[in-house]
């Protein structure tokens, strides 16, 4: 049996808060093992943004982020802040633009990020082993990682293997399970930053309409996102229900705007009397996309002439517009969530650091953990500030 390798820090995942932690305990001189299954680092890096990343935002803020506990966060991203990964991709020379609601993306390639975290690991000498199945952890004065590849000790361990979502690119509970076998409790996970389903007459109505976006307001409870939407051939989706859907819970309604600053039933009125004439859904073209117009002019506007229909079916409409109440029947889970909510709970860590209040040595970041961002480069700015916390202190 070979004898373990031993190091100061072992990381698990090489992820966007993996690697960040590594180069964070590398910057104080430990001895960092950044080991990771998949057979290159950062993929969800790579496929971010369009292949463009949303590294951060500009607007990063606490009340951003969805935990059982809002305050967590709060640390953390004080410590390590959006302006302070700006100036590391400037330092890098990575050219980049904001492209809405703060939101910053690389101008050429994701891979430009991952280039540029490498090259930090690799100053700071971490060992970086990629096609590492790991198989077990244990503590005894020590972490000890087997993996098929030989055991690894060390006095701290990092877990850092994300949350569950699209486990087609190899994203697994491996963190939840070592954490859960430590005894921290977890948040139950579920999907967040995924697209909502719809069954019945609400699907017939939007199965159609798929690839029809518009500007809308989607809120659920007391939260509201003005961005656009996006039917699909299974409901809903584009980032204003994207963002809702973090809220949403079984069984709950959504409420859409689908005219945001707009009076519905006044420009409705108000085009019945200057143009009599004009078909139904002539007028709803031009205030909504054309398929949507022309399928609600049908559904809910049975004239032909804008002159043969009652105010009250003009209002009625409007009020659609402004306040559709729609039920969705699920999520379309994991594999297309962009995220994972819940995770290890938040009261067995120190928001300081990121570590197990129970067990010295561990400690939890990134997606792993019970902290998720709105859509909008907030996920990644979590990753960072939480993955640097933890290299403070490992
Ligand atoms: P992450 O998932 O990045 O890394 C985990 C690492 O652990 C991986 O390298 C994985 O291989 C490894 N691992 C998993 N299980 C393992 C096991 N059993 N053994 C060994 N290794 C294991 N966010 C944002 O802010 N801006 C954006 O533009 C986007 N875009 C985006 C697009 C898409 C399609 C998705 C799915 C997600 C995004 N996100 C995003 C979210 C963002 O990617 C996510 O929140 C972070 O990558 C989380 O970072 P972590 O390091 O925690 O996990």
């Amino acid at each position: 049996m070979p004898h373990n390798q031993h190091y100061d820090v072992i990381v698990l995942g090489a992820g966007a808060a993996g690697l960040f932690a590594a180069i964070a305990a590398g910057q104080r001189g430990r001895r960092v093992l950044l080991l990771d299954h998949a057979d290159e680092p950062g993929k969800k890096i790579l496929i971010s943004g369009g292949g463009r990343c949303n590294f951060t935002n500009l607007h990063c803020a606490p009340d951003r982020f969805l935990s059982a506990n809002p305050h967590f966060a709060k640390s953390a991203l004080a410590r390590y802040t959006q302006h302070d990964f700006i100036a590391l991709v400037r330092k890098h020379g990575i050219a980049f633009h904001e492209k809405t609601l703060g939101q910053l993306f690389c101008d050429g390639s994701a891979r430009q990020i991952v280039a540029m975290l490498l090259a930090e690991a690799r100053a700071m000498q971490v060992d970086l082993r990629l096609a590492h199945r790991i198989i077990g952890v244990t503590r005894a004065d020590q972490f000890r990682v087997v993996t098929d590849h030989g055991g690894f000790e060390a006095p701290a361990l990092v877990l850092a293997t994300g949350g569950l979502s699209i486990p087609k690119m190899g994203a697994t509970g491996l963190s939840h399970d070592i954490a859960r076998r430590f005894g921290l409790p977890l948040v139950p996970p579920r999907p967040g930053l995924v697209p909502l389903t719809f069954q019945g007459e609400l699907l017939e109505l939007m199965r159609p309409l798929s690839g029809v976006a518009l500007d809308s307001i989607a809120r659920c409870g007391r939260i509201a996102f003005r961005e656009a939407m996006l039917f699909t051939h299974r409901g809903l989706s584009g980032p204003a229900i994207l963002q809702a859907s973090s809220y949403w819970r079984e069984g709950e309604p959504l409420l859409l705007d689908l005219l945001p600053g707009r009076e519905a039933a006044a420009l409705l009125r108000a085009a019945k009397r200057a143009r009599p004439r004009a078909e139904p859904r002539t007028v709803l073209g031009e205030l909504l996309p054309q398929r949507l117009a022309q399928a609600l002019a049908t559904q809910h506007l049975p004239g032909l002439r804008m002159a043969d229909l009652p105010d009250r079916a003009l209002d009625a409409l409007a009020a659609l517009l402004k306040g559709w109440h729609l039920t969705p029947s699920g999520t379309e889970g994991y594999a297309k969530a962009e995220v994972t909510l819940g995770g290890v709970d938040t009261a067995a860590l120190s928001s300081r650091d990121c570590q197990a209040k129970s067990v010295p040595g561990l400690f939890v970041v990134g997606e792993a953990v019970d902290v998720t961002g709105w859509l909008g480069g907030y996920n990644f700015q979590w990753a960072w500030s939480s993955g640097w916390v933890a290299g403070q202190a490992a």
